[in-house]
């Protein structure tokens, strides 16, 4: 396979498993305290009131943002929804984002509870991790400089980016039923 189509081909089954995902149930924890606050809009780049939240909340929360994020650019590198590269633009961003905060969100005693999907070589392999997470990081930045203006150029950045996903989840995350 030509490396274009083998990376293309990565990122349709890596979004192909983002959409069999359920997101997983969330207990709230009775003890914390419901703390009023204006509601804000949505969005998938919506700071998680860190306050309120356990690490594993916050994560949850953070990924589920990564991943309303690759479903609006998954369907376009796939050709099933038309390119918009601003659209694409603000799915990095979020990426971006995500990707400064996510490391600081698995503190010792956050390896169980809130059903997390954190594997625990996360714990017992900081390193690899972290190498993971910097990939991911790293393949975003690029595509993020990139600025990619047409489809093929898209395909090009952002598909290696998809790919880090796919690298932390085998090694780093635990995917539950439901
Ligand atoms: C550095 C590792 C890493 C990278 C990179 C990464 N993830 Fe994750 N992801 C995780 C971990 C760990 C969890 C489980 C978090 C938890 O439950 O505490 C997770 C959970 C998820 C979930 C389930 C959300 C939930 O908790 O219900 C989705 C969806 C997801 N990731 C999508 C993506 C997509 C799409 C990308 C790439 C754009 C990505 N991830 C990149 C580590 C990573």
């Amino acid at each position: 396979m030509s490396p274009m189509k083998k990376s293309l081909s990565l990122v349709l089954g890596v979004f192909a498993a983002t959409l069999v995902l359920s997101g997983c149930s969330r207990q709230e924890a009775p003890e914390e305290p419901q703390v009023e606050e204006p509601q804000v809009e949505a969005s998938p780049a919506a700071e998680p009131s860190v306050d309120t939240m356990s690490p594993q909340e916050e994560r949850h929360e953070l990924m589920e943002g990564v991943k309303d994020a690759a479903q609006v650019v998954g369907p376009m590198l796939q050709g099933k929804a038309d390119f918009d590269a601003e659209a694409a633009m603000d799915a990095l961003n979020v990426w971006a984002d995500v990707g400064r905060k996510f490391g600081d969100l698995f503190p010792e005693g956050t390896e169980t509870g809130y059903d997390t999907e954190a594997a625990p070589a996360i714990w017992e392999d900081r390193e690899g991790f972290n190498a993971a997470l910097k990939e991911w990081q790293d393949a975003t930045a690029a595509a993020i400089a990139a600025s990619p203006q047409s489809l093929d150029d898209a395909r090009a950045v952002i598909g290696p980016a998809f790919e880090t996903c796919k690298n932390c989840h085998d090694d780093y995350r635990i995917e539950k039923e439901d």
